[in-house]
């Protein structure tokens, strides 16, 4: 295996389960050392205890990452540990599956502000550190972040935010030799506990998408490690999402038009 990332420190936010995880392991499993992060500190030690088990470097720190200061946090203990930053990949996020009219606005809240905040605090508080290692920044974004779909209003809104602070940000700090990306993730398999959030914030399960469609996690793990690792502005994951995203670009009536179609069809079914 290449050990690309040699000396190299990453934070990884959201990997204590999913795609965070799967990235946060080929990371170590490339040379670097990983710092793995969730609210939940018993789902982060069971990773950090098998992690380390196969050698891998890694420190876990649980920190919720809409609050600045447990941003500043999780950045100080990781540099007390590791003493630098180079990678940060803004990956954790909460998702949901209701409409507008039935969302209670705390939860629409908790998922806007999990996909928005959630990835401006941890990269507010790493800038210092990143100029210092002129390192890399990626969002995980998703396709809900290039075109608005049915019962996910808060989520798309937030990953659509992720895309205008990303250019701001490519653009204002383009002298400081930081490395902004932003990958655009389509249809993965996900953990069989994987919960998403509906309206009055009850935890349901996902909606299950055609498995021909789906990427496993190590694909998308292996996209965004290349994104990391070539310095790539932009990436729209797998050939369904490269479809999608011409399509949202040349012909956006005609899919507004098919979108509403299908989801006025489901709710009529
Ligand atoms: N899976 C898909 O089909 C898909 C498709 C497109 C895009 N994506 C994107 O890919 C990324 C990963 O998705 P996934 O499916 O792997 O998610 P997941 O399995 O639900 O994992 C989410 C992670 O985020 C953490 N998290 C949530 N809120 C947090 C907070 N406030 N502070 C710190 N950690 C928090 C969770 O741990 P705790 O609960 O312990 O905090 C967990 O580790 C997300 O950005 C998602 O939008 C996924």
């Amino acid at each position: 295996m290449s050990k690309a990332f040699q000396g190299k420190v990453a934070i990884i936010t959201g990997s204590s389960s999913g795609i965070g995880k799967t990235t946060a392991i080929q990371l170590a499993q490339q040379g670097a050392s990983v710092v793995i992060n969730g609210r939940s500190k018993d789902k982060l030690e069971m990773l950090r205890v098998t992690m380390e088990e196969e050698g891998l470097s890694v420190l876990a720190i649980a920190a919720d990452i809409t609050s600045y200061k447990e941003c500043e946090q999780l950045i100080d203990d990781t540099i007390k540990h590791f003493g630098h930053v180079d990678i940060l990949i803004n990956n954790a996020s909460l998702t949901m599956n209701d409409t507008f009219e039935n969302i209670h606005p705390d939860t629409f809240n908790q998922v806007l502000l999990s996909n928005t905040l959630g990835a401006m605090m941890p990269t507010k508080a790493a800038l210092a550190q990143l100029r210092r290692s002129k390192g890399s920044v990626v969002f995980i974004s998703s396709l809900a972040g290039l075109h608005g779909l049915p019962a996910c209003s808060a989520y798309c809104a937030g990953k659509m935010a992720l895309t205008g602070f990303w250019q701001s940000l490519k653009i204002e700090l383009d002298h400081t030799g930081i490395h902004f990306g932003i990958c655009y993730v389509s249809f993965t398999q996900n953990d069989k506990d994987k919960r998403m959030l509906a309206g009055a914030g009850e935890l349901v399960e996902v909606e299950e998408r055609p498995a021909i469609l789906k990427q496993t996690q190590e694909q998308v793990a292996k996209a965004i490690v290349r994104c990391v690792r070539k310095r790539k502005a932009k990436v729209v994951l797998s050939r369904f999402g490269k479809f999608i995203s011409v399509l949202y670009r040349y012909m956006p009536r005609f899919t507004m038009f098919f979108v509403t179609l299908i989801n006025n069809r489901r709710k009529t079914a």
